[in-house]
């Protein structure tokens, strides 16, 4: 997939290749973080949380939300939280919808919507939560300021996503693991390089952590922080839609 793609064919492009991974992906996901993704993505929980925990019945919506596990988790903390499950590809939503118990089913509303234009009304959501799905969004401003729109003042907008592959993390190591082992074991195991080639370049290319912390305040968020995890491989960014 070719960074000289318009916006519009990269997301078809993206959500065909998602579409075609849908089956592996929780597998592989588990597999070839050695199954840490588990523990970022609780990290995320934690830094949404705060909008849910009065026991307010909030709607929060997880972007791109892939095969669920963020929404799942969402759901279990919160009694009284409903999500929006939104993603482009819908065989990601379906593989996922075995995670949410029978209980929890009439407080999520999966849908196929694409992050640039949300099917939500202004300030309507508490929380925004999207899970390694940022990288994926061409421009990302675009999913920056449909987010604003649709968070109430206040509201906060969770980003989990990995650190810039630019970035020299444990000795180098991990960099070697994400250019040479990571694309050779998605080959192996899911039969599509293109999807882990993908992966690595997206990681390549993704900015580091201060540069995407001042996207965030240029987009209009304040109260931008982050949090570190496993070396810098990821990151938790928090930004806060600004009250009046
Ligand atoms: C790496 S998966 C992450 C899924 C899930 N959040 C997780 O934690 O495993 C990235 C997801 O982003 C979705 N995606 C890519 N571009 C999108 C867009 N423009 N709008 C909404 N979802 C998008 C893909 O379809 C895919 O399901």
């Amino acid at each position: 997939m070719t960074t000289s793609l318009t916006p519009d064919a990269h997301r078809r492009a993206v959500s065909a290749m998602f579409g075609r991974i849908a089956g592996w992906y929780d597998f592989l996901n588990h597999f070839l973080s050695g199954g840490v993704d588990i523990w970022w993505r609780r990290q995320l929980l934690n830094a949404a949380a705060p909008a849910w925990q009065d026991g307010r019945p909030v709607i929060v919506l997880d972007l791109a939300a892939g095969t669920l596990d963020v929404t799942a988790g969402i759901l279990r903390r919160s009694p009284t939280a409903r999500v929006a499950a939104l993603d482009i590809a819908a065989p990601m939503l379906r593989k996922g919808l075995g995670k949410i118990s029978r209980e929890d089913r009439d407080r999520m509303l999966p849908g196929v919507a694409d992050g640039r234009v949300l099917p939500l009304a202004d300030a309507s959501v508490a929380a925004v939560t999207i899970a390694f799905g940022i990288r994926n969004i061409v421009p990302r401003d675009a999913a920056y300021a449909e987010i604003r729109r649709v968070l109430v003042p206040g509201g906060r907008f969770c980003i989990l996503e990995f650190g810039s592959g630019r970035t020299r993390i444990l000795r180098g190591l991990y960099n070697v693991y994400l250019r040479r082992i990571l694309p050779a074991m998605g080959r192996i195991f899911s039969g599509d390089p293109e999807a882990y080639r993908y992966l690595a370049e997206t990681i390549e290319r993704f900015p580091d952590a201060p540069s995407l912390g001042r996207e965030l305040e240029a987009a209009g968020f304040v109260d931008v922080h982050w949090q570190k995890l496993t070396c810098g491989i990821a990151y938790v960014h928090v930004g806060v839609a600004p009250k009046p």
